[in-house]
């Protein structure tokens, strides 16, 4: 199957990037929000963006305005949809929320639609069901920032037709990405059963009082050579991301150890959401 149109639900730390990246690789896209300010945003930010590619030197003026004119920022999911190709969810990371949302989504698109989900940690078989195809929904995970980001996970859940899995993988290769397929199910897909590991131990060993967030970065970066602390990238991704996954899980397990740490709901419940909101672990105010 061709995908040309694509709609990117969710215009939020991920949404808005993906929306822009598909655009710069020759798709229509349109993206949506239900929350007008986040949109408002996402539009302020594909402006400035491409005006800063060519400025830049990264970037032709007319290829820029090119991929602009493919680009639409809908408030109505109706519009958003409406002759779409492949729909790549970038909503809240609550089950209940998105299955309401794919349900919406099965009823409003058309039949060859491809629903993806960008969810960092819930596998499609437990959203396919609230649709009538299942072998159309799968998990399609982009990492923060999207449009640097090369890695895409693609997984084929027991649900997922190989035709969806060799469309999905082909528009991320499009889009420039590198897509890696995962043949079965399974929670934190690759990428993030590593970056829980590592964010875990640091979030233990700040709790613990062993060393400040600041030193637990420069020793993760300076030690191991990653391109950012634990700390660091918690911010980038979001505490209010990493709270919502951590409380999916432990409603899902019950156990305990799965619970976000306190550093995390306090950080959460201040609203301290990280570079977004202007204040995570580090001031970005400033
Ligand atoms: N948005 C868009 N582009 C950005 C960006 C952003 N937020 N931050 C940096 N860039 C671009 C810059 O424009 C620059 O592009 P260019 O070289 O083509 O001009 C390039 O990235 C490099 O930027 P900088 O030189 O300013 O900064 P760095 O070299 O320090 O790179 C970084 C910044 C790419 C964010 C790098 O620090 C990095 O790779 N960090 C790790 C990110 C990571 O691990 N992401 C995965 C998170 S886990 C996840 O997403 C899973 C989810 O489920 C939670």
């Amino acid at each position: 199957m061709n995908i040309t149109n694509i709609a990117i639900i969710g215009a939020g730390n991920m949404g808005h990037q993906i929306a822009v990246c598909a655009a710069l690789a020759g798709f229509r896209v349109r993206c949506t929000d239900t929350n007008g300010a986040i949109l408002d945003q996402a539009i302020a930010f594909a402006d400035t963006y491409l005006t800063g590619r060519v400025t830049k030197g990264k970037l032709t003026q007319e290829a820029a305005d090119q991929a602009r004119a493919r680009l639409a920022f809908v408030p109505m999911l109706e519009e958003a949809v409406a002759d779409v190709d492949l729909v790549i969810e970038a909503i809240i990371e609550k089950l209940d929320v998105k299955r309401a949302l794919f349900a919406q989504l099965d009823k409003l698109c058309p039949a060859h639609t491809i629903l993806a989900t960008n969810s960092s940690y819930i596998v499609s078989s437990k959203i396919a069901d609230a649709t009538s195809r299942p072998d159309k929904v799968c998990n399609m995970h982009f990492f923060n920032p999207a449009l640097v980001m090369k890695l895409v996970e693609v997984v084929k859940g027991p649900h997922v037709s190989q035709e969806t899995v060799d469309t999905v993988m082909t528009a991320a290769r499009t889009m420039g990405k590198t897509p890696v397929l995962l043949h079965k199910e399974i929670y934190g897909f690759l990428v993030n059963r590593f970056l829980q590991a590592t964010r875990q131990e640091a979030l233990k060993l700040l709790d613990m009082g062993v060393a400040s967030h600041e030193d637990i970065d420069t020793a993760v970066m300076n030690g191991l050579g990653y391109p950012m602390g634990p700390f660091q990238l918690l911010d980038l991704t979001g505490l209010d991301l990493a709270y919502h996954v951590g409380m999916e899980k432990y409603r899902e397990t019950g156990d305990p150890a799965d619970r976000p740490s306190p550093t995390v709901v306090e950080k959460f419940t201040k609203g301290e959401w990280g570079k977004k909101v202007g204040k995570g672990f580090y001031d970005y105010e400033s």
